[in-house]
């Protein structure tokens, strides 16, 4: 029989291409997602990909009571990947409580019924941004935690410290961490991708709009970091790739494989990559000139963080494979997809 796995914001972007990768290698899933940030549409696109829809239970995961009853209702819940959360940094400054209320109520309510459920595993989204500036690159999982740049970044922190306290304490059940870097990208189908609301506030997104001219002109913040070309560096992973490591996780967690009851992995390619790399590797892809310009650096950067992949390859067995052509092309394949709607 399959195995159900629990997918909390599983029609948002990177929960999507882990529902598709979770599909294909055998286990059955439940999305829950209350649409706050994706539509419900994403479910075509995930079965036509894979010849499956996945359940979708529309509810809140703040909500604990609709969250027990999804529990209730499938019963056999095995283990949660837990995606759903608000991530737009400066959203975050201005609404500090909204965030704390959203990511963490959530995270506290799926680990409470994890364990009255006794399912055997929990994955969590966390991210880089925990590392803030390191004074050592790559940076590795033992890199020191530097006091969060926004109440969005704290939401990650705080949540692994849930985790860790959680467990302690003696949750049934073992977790794993995944410390994203910069996930770009769509799936090669062009079937699912990024679905920003508004003006998109990371790079790619805005590249590729502005490649199809939905965006007058692209700002670079910053050429004068001290970096080889002045723009900041960043570690781009495939968000296929990161999906892929998701799946490794559940595998691990399921067949008892956890070293210790809380493990974290980081979760990039192991190279750093400037905007302007980016933006000269897009044209060269696409063939497509873009409009940019020089501006000043953007408040709260970080000049330069790429991940050290070497844990999660060894102990996960699992490795970014795509290159950072590959990567492009299927974010602008997925923009053309959007733009000719
Ligand atoms: P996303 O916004 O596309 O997906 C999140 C999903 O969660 C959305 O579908 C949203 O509707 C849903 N959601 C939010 N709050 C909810 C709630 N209370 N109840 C139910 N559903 C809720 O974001 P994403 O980029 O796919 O990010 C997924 C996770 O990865 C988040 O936890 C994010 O913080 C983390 N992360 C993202 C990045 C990134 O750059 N995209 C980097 C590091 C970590
Ligand atoms: C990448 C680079 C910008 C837009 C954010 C969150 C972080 C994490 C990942 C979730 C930077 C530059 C950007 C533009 C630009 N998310 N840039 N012009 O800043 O690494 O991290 O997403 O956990 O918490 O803060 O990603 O895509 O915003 O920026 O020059 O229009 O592109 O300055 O150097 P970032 P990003």
């Amino acid at each position: 029989m399959k195995e159900l796995v629990l997918v909390t914001g599983g029609t948002g972007y990177i929960g999507s291409h882990t529902v598709v990768e979770l599909i294909e290698s055998g286990y059955e899933v439940v999305i829950v997602d209350n649409l706050s940030n994706s539509e419900a549409s994403v479910l075509d696109g995930i079965e036509r990909i894979t010849g499956t829809r996945p359940a979708l239970e529309i509810c809140d995961c703040t909500d604990f009571n609709q969250m027990h009853a999804v529990f209730e209702k499938y019963g056999s819940i095995r283990a949660a990947i837990h995606f759903a959360a608000s991530k737009a940094v400066g959203e975050s400054v201005e609404k500090p409580l909204m965030y704390y209320r959203n990511n963490l109520v959530s995270l506290i309510n799926i680990l409470e019924l994890l364990k009255e459920f006794k399912s055997k595993g929990f994955v969590f989204s966390s991210s880089c941004t925990v590392y803030g500036q390191p004074e050592v690159l790559p940076v590795t999982e033992t890199a020191a935690i530097q006091p969060a740049m926004s109440p969005y970044g704290n939401t990650k922190q705080i949540g692994e410290e849930i985790i860790r306290d959680a467990t302690h304490a003696g949750l049934p059940y073992a977790s794993i961490i995944l410390r994203y870097f910069n996930p770009i990208g769509a799936h090669p189908s062009a079937e699912i991708g990024e679905l920003p609301l508004g003006v998109p506030q990371n790079l790619v997104p805005f590249v590729t709009q502005t490649a199809a001219g939905i965006r007058e002109q692209l700002s670079v913040f910053g050429d004068d970091y001290n970096t080889p070309d002045g723009s900041c560096i960043r570690d781009y992973i495939h968000v296929v790739d990161l999906a892929k490591a998701h799946v490794i996780a559940m595998q691990r967690l399921l067949e008892n494989k956890s070293a210790e009851a809380v493990e974290t992995f980081n979760l990039g390619t192991g190279n750093g990559l400037s905007v302007l790399d980016i933006l000269k590797t897009f044209e060269k892809v696409t063939g497509k000139k873009l409009n940019y310009k020089i501006v000043g650096r953007r408040a709260g950067d970080i000049e330069q963080v790429w991940a050290d992949p070497t844990i999660a390859n060894d102990v996960l067995g699992w490795k970014a494979t795509s290159t950072v052509e590959e990567t492009l092309a299927s974010a602008w394949k997925w923009q053309q997809k959007l733009s000719a709607k």
